[in-house]
């Protein structure tokens, strides 16, 4: 993989990780009666922001701003957006958010696999990928919970 290529990359990830940022704190919100499911995705939120400052400084290590690309959310869920604003209830919205996580699971063990020797973006991308990888898993065991009750 070319350079630019990897920092075009590297800018997917960092506008998808800002994306998440926002869109698991509109959650946090729109979830409120739900104390356990919005403190947890508060805290989801902190930690994509983790996500979104080392790849901003990934990004920089190779000599380049990072650049925020639009929303890249949408194309990836295909959800209208009371399903993924948890407005259409909680069920379809972690539907959305693990679709989401899995995405990117996904693309950073592809990215991984292609980086070779990079040493310093291999550990960022196994950080991200194991918090991605333990924000999953919560939602999915959530979701069970929510769907054994209805
Ligand atoms: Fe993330
Ligand atoms: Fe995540």
């Amino acid at each position: 993989m070319n350079q630019k290529e990897l920092i075009a990359r590297l800018n997917w990830f960092y506008s998808l990780e800002i994306n998440q940022v926002d869109l698991y704190k509109a959650q946090s919100n729109a979830v409120e009666d739900d104390i356990y499911l919005a403190k947890t995705l508060s805290r989801v939120a902190v930690i994509e922001q983790q996500h979104v400052d080392n790849m901003a400084e990934a990004i920089k290590m190779l000599g380049v701003e990072p650049i925020k690309l639009g929303d890249v959310i949408s194309p990836l869920v295909g959800k209208t957006a009371g399903m993924i604003t948890g407005l259409a209830g909680p069920k379809l919205m972690l539907k959305a958010n693990i679709t989401l996580e899995e995405k990117a699971m996904r693309d950073y063990k592809d990215l991984i696999i292609r980086i070779g020797n990079i040493e310093h973006l291999f550990n960022v991308l196994w950080d991200n990928l194991i918090d991605e990888d333990l924000h999953t898993a919560w939602f999915a065991n959530k979701l069970k919970e929510l769907e054994s009750h209805s």
